[in-house]
This record gives structure tokens, sequence and C-alpha cells, in this order.
């Protein structure tokens, strides 16, 4: 018997299925918090990519959580949407739920099942947490004909036991079965073995798709899933840029683009624009605050510079002789003059349309004019990535309970700096006045006597949107509040702007934080 998957019908020999967990497993990583307008965005862009799966959270997590979910199942369409939780009935409910109202939706349930897990973990014997999976997944079934069971620990379990686990969760209804190396420990032989394995020895394998999710621990995650797909999985699981639990997830650009590259050792096809990759990588580090380190393959500043004399005489000979894909395959553009001051809302909008946010409402399209204005009466020339970093900025920040207004700056080398700052607190605006050692010191002071809170500045950088003194600036600021860890950005051609904007970014949130408390035993 062939797979016959409901959201995905009969599934082609080669067709490999890319389920994007950015907004589940990298969400849920130390300072990559998202609130709900930025998970929607990022959603949107998700969509937009070609993603056939976007798991959009954690229900059970958080009443926030759920409400991600819920929004993203009801406003995206294309995709499937996936909600996760634990074998429990009430985590099952909660997914089914909140993912009820989508155009197609999963259910995806995980379980331990390697000795150290069972035993310390779950404190479980191996036949309850079999019977444990038949109950789940049996549950889950209930609510949707679509449901992924999740072998936490695969890479670890016994071999037999994982073959009967899975057997049972087939049995039960599951249509996806994944096979995490949850803790980034295999090596991509390990892999190969245990999907090859799986696949022959389990009764009814043939009527489910497997799925590999690696962590890069070990720097393998991307290695571990090129190993798999030769094995037989057809599902990817992996995140933009590679975020996600501690050394991240594989990153999903670099899965895609060796698969497009190397057709030859990989013969699949994933359905994503690779052309939207940069803009999607670009438009998570500005929601994160987290710029990708610039020898990043496929999206770092660096992945298609060649600096060597050597290297660029051969790529003006033949770019192959040094680029085995275009800078064009995944969306990589020359710096281009925009629009200046004198350009219209129309020529605005298509400008929009061309840069991927066909589906921006109004609102936000006449704020963004705004600001458009104001930068290009400071800035000669606008860039495709000023657009780029100003309309993410205001998007982003639609639901933030702190917005920046205004600030007046005074400093210099003869005294103390004085800064006066408007900020609108849950839609009222205050003002203070602060001095302070340099001007970034006194604004830092006015915005905490306008919003008190205990949390530490622990780092603050600045980098340039573009070339050219008048280039944008965009800053980093993180903060620490209770061991919890979040990063801001904000980006503007006054520097002490940008500082402030990413601080209040920042602080936006560690209030998304503060209200979220983390269900027991989530490991995965
Ligand atoms: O790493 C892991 O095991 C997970 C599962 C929930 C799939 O994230
Ligand atoms: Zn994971």
């Amino acid at each position: 018997m062939s797979i016959n998957h409901p959201n995905f019908g009969k599934l082609a020999e080669d067709r490999v299925i890319i389920f994007d967990t950015t907004l589940r497993d990298g969400e849920q990583s130390p300072g990559f918090s998202m609130n709900l307008a930025e998970k929607l965005r990022m959603a949107e862009a998700l969509a937009e990519l070609g993603v056939d799966v976007i798991e959009a959270g954690f229900p059970i997590a958080s009443p926030g959580d759920f409400e991600s979910v819920q929004s993203i199942a009801r406003a995206i369409k294309g995709p499937v949407i996936a909600g996760l939780a634990r074998c429990a009935q009430g985590d099952i409910l909660r997914a089914a739920e909140a993912v009820r109202d989508a155009e197609r939706r999963r259910i995806h349930i995980f379980l331990s099942t390697s000795p150290l897990h069972m035993k310390y973990k779950l404190r479980m014997e191996p036949d309850a947490v079999l019977q444990q999976v038949i109950d789940s997944v049996t549950l889950a079934r209930q609510h949707t004909d679509d449901v992924e069971w999740s072998a936490e620990d695969g890479s670890r379990t016994d071999p037999d036991f994982l073959c009967r686990c899975v057997e049972a969760a087939i049995k039960a209804g599951a249509t996806t079965i994944n096979i995490p190396d949850t803790v980034g420990y295999a090596l991509p032989e390990d892999m190969h073995r245990i999907f090859t394995m799986v696949r022959e020895r389990v009764p009814g394998a043939e009527r489910a798709i497997f799925s590999t999710h690696n962590h890069n621990d070990l720097g393998l995650a991307v290695a571990n899933t090129i190993a798999a797909v030769a094995a037989g999985a057809r599902q990817i699981e992996c995140t933009i840029n590679g975020i996600g639990e501690r050394a991240g997830n594989a990153a999903l650009e670099e899965v895609v683009m060796a698969i497009r590259t190397r057709p030859d050792a990989v013969p699949c096809k994933p359905a994503i624009v690779t052309e939207r990759i940069m803009a999607t990588s670009k438009l998570l580090s500005t929601i994160t605050g987290f710029d990708v380190q610039p020898n990043k393959a496929i999206v770092g500043r660096n992945a298609f510079a060649h600096e060597s004399g050597i290297h660029q005489d051969g790529v003006l000979k033949n770019a192959a002789t040094y680029e085995i894909m275009t800078p064009e395959s995944v969306g990589l553009t020359k710096n281009s003059l925009v629009m200046g001051k004198h350009s219209g809302r129309a020529a605005f909008r298509d400008k929009l349309r061309a840069l991927g946010y066909g589906e921006l409402g109004d609102n936000h399209v006449n704020d963004a004019f705004r600001r458009f204005k104001d930068l290009a009466d400071r800035k000669k020339i606008v860039y495709d990535e000023d657009i780029v970093a100003l309309v993410d900025d205001e998007i982003v920040r639609d639901h933030d309970r702190i917005r920046f207004v205004s600030l007046d700056v005074h400093a210099g080398s003869r005294g103390p700096a004085r800064a006066e700052l408007e900020l609108e607190i849950d839609g009222t605006t205050q003002s203070a006045t602060a001095s302070g050692d340099g001007p970034v010191d006194a604004t830092f002071s006015a915005i905490q006597q306008i919003f008190p809170h205990q949390a530490r500045l622990v780092l603050f950088s600045i980098g340039a949107v573009t070339e050219g003194t008048d280039a944008q600036a965009r800053t980093t600021v993180r903060l620490e509040e209770g061991g919890k860890m979040v990063d801001g950005q904000g980006a503007d051609t006054d520097t002490i702007v940008a500082a402030t904007r990413a601080y209040v970014h920042a602080l936006n949130k560690l209030l998304v934080k503060r209200a979220r408390t983390e269900p027991e035993a989530l490991s995965a």
C-alpha cells in the first residue's frame, strides 16, 4: 500500500515535505520569544516561502501560545498548521482546539522512548509508554486525520522498542512518524541506519510518512537530515536560520539549498520558493534581534562574497568557478536605489509588493509610508534594505504595549547629556526628562522613569543597515531579568533613536516572556 496522506494525498516518490518549526522549537529557545503580531508576520512569510507545514506553537504552554496557534490557524491559508502536544489528554484537546479552524490542520504529539528519558524524565516503564502512545494517537485521531507522532530522543532509543512504538503509532492512526535526534548526538550514519531499519522492519511502515528532526549540538543537524532523507525520510523538520533549542535545529535554508544544489545525491524536490529565503531570514533577524553570523551558510553576509583576488578573477570569468549556487537563487540582489522623497504612495505600495509584502493592510502601509517619507527626507539614497528594516519594524511592533513616540537629546563633550523622551504605554503617552553620562545613558534612564523595571542591560551593539554616513543604524539591546534574556532591535538614521527603539522592543519581549509559564517537562 502506498502513502495516501490526508493533507498531501498521494505523495510523489521524490516529494519531500518541509515542516517548519521556527515558531515552536525555534521560538522556545532563549531570547527568541515573539509576540502575536510577530508570529503572525513570520507565519505569513513562511507561507510565502512555500513551507508545507507550519508548527505554530505548543498550545498548552500558555494562554498566549494557544492564542497564537489559533490565530495562525485562522489567518494563514496554504500550509498545514500544526500544534504540538505531549501524549496527554489535556495537551491533545488544547492542541485540537487551537488548530480546529485551520484550512488544513495537524496535531503533533511526542513522547520520550529512550531508556534514559523513560527512567529519569517520565519515570515510566516501557510498556506504559507504549500504551500511552496508542491512547494518545487514538485520541488525537478523533480530532483530525493528520496526526504526527514523535519518538522524543528517538536516536538514543533501543531499536526493538523504537520499532514497537512506531508500529503501534501507525496502527493507532499516526500518518507521520518523526524520529528526532533530540539531543544532537547522532552521526549521519546513525540516522541512515535508524531510518533504513524502521522502514524495513515495521509492519505498515509504507502507510506513514517518515520525518527527521535534528538538533545541532555537534554541528551535524543538516548532515543528519540529508542522511535521513537518503534513507527514505520524506518530511524534514527545520527552522529559519537554524534557530532552536540549545545549538538549534537544522537550518531550512541550508537543507533546501543542499537538496537543490545536489539533485544527483539527494533526488528530492522541496516546494520552497528559494528566492524568498533571504527575505525570510532577515525578517526573523529583525523580529528576534539576532543577526546570523557573517559566515553563516546561504544567508550570512559573506556567504556570496569573494574577497581574494584569485576568487574574484575566477568569478568574473565564470561565476561557476567559485559559486555552487547563484546569489539570486536565494533572493540576494544587489542594493538597488528604490525611490526618493518625491515617490508617491502607489509606487511605495508597488515596491512593498516587489519586496514580498503583498498582503499588508492599509494601516500598515500608511504608517510605513509616513516613516519612509521621513527617512527619504533625512537620507540621500533609500535602498531596499532600508525599506525592509522600516516595514518590518512597523509590522512587528503592532501589538507592543510600549511604543516609541519621540526623543530629543542634548549631548556633547562639555557636560552631562540630557534626554527628553515620550513613550506610549498601553495607549497613553508619557514623558520624562533625564540626564546621564552620554546620550544613551540619559535616554535609557528616561525609559526607566517612564516604565520602571528591574531588567539589566547586558549587551548593546550598533551596526549599519547599508553603507554611507547617512545609513540607518541597526542597534541590538539585550536585557536580562531573573534569568530570562531577551534581545530587541531598532533601526533609524539617528543612532540614539535606533537604540531607544531597540530597548523598547526588548522590554516588550520581556513582558511577553513574563506572561509565559512553561509546562512541566517541556524538553522538546
Ligand atoms: O527535539 C525534539 O525531540 C522535539 C520533538 C517535540 C519533535 O522537538
Ligand atoms: Zn526539537
